[in-house]
């Protein structure tokens, strides 16, 4: 979710108007996925590198955060929506942790949609952790060497036990993934769009979903292997 800030400074705004208007897409798109059928929307709301922002951003960012959760709870019970969190949210303030938890323990039974949403989540160091993880299993005689497989790996992830994403979309026309879901992305469709994540909304989402049904995933074989 990428451009709220140029989306802001194109009208002379301040940043966080731009934040408040993305707030409004990630409504838009989460009911829209929701309606359409998508089993799990992944969204990129905070990584690991956007500590360094400016404090006053960051804050402002928490607050939208925690709005928007306590806001959307209802819905997502009705929508039987669940909510899960990846990436280091220990990181994040404790009021925030606290209605992020809250609103994960009462979805937690839902089954229509997973919304994940990414929070302080960085590839590489999930990654790293994954390793971490699987090093400790090593050393304390739980797991050989030889049972790593990309299936085992791949259950040391934040994403254990969900499936990799069939298509990434990338807002604001930048042309980099931005440490996001680095493992899983391996076969990924990527669609980037000049949109500015503020003005995407479900109508373009339509557009590009019909776009990624035209795409043939060849998963590595060919594309006469693939027609069989
Ligand atoms: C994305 O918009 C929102 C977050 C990273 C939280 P940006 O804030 O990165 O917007 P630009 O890139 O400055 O336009
Ligand atoms: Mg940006």
């Amino acid at each position: 979710m990428d451009g709220n800030g140029r989306w802001a400074k194109k009208r002379s705004l301040n940043r966080i108007r731009g934040h408040r208007e993305g707030a409004e897409s990630v409504r838009d798109i989460v009911r829209a996925c929701r309606e359409i059928g998508i089993e799990v929307l992944t969204l990129y709301a905070f990584s690991t590198e956007n500590w360094q922002r400016p404090k006053q951003e960051i804050l402002a960012l928490m607050k939208l955060l925690k709005d928007f959760l306590r806001s959307e709870l209802s819905e997502m019970m009705e929508n039987d929506i669940r909510l899960n969190a990846i990436g280091q949210v220990g990181r994040f303030p404790g009021d925030v942790l606290k209605v992020l938890r809250g609103v994960m323990d009462k979805t937690q039974e839902n089954s229509g949609m997973l919304l994940n949403l990414a929070l302080s989540y960085g590839g590489r160091d999930e990654i790293v952790m994954a390793a971490g993880r699987i090093a400790a299993e090593v050393r304390a005689g739980q797991l050989e060497p030889k049972e790593i497989t990309e299936k085992v790996f791949s259950n040391y992830l934040y994403t254990q036990g969900m499936p990799d994403p069939d298509l990434l979309i990338r807002t604001s026309g930048e042309m980099r993934v931005s440490n996001f879901l680095l493992w899983q992305i391996a076969y990924a469709e990527i669609y980037v769009t000049k949109t500015l994540w503020p003005d995407f909304r479900r109508e373009e989402l339509s557009r590009i979903l019909h776009d990624y049904e035209k795409r043939e995933r060849r998963f590595g074989t060919t594309g006469e292997q693939v027609k069989k």
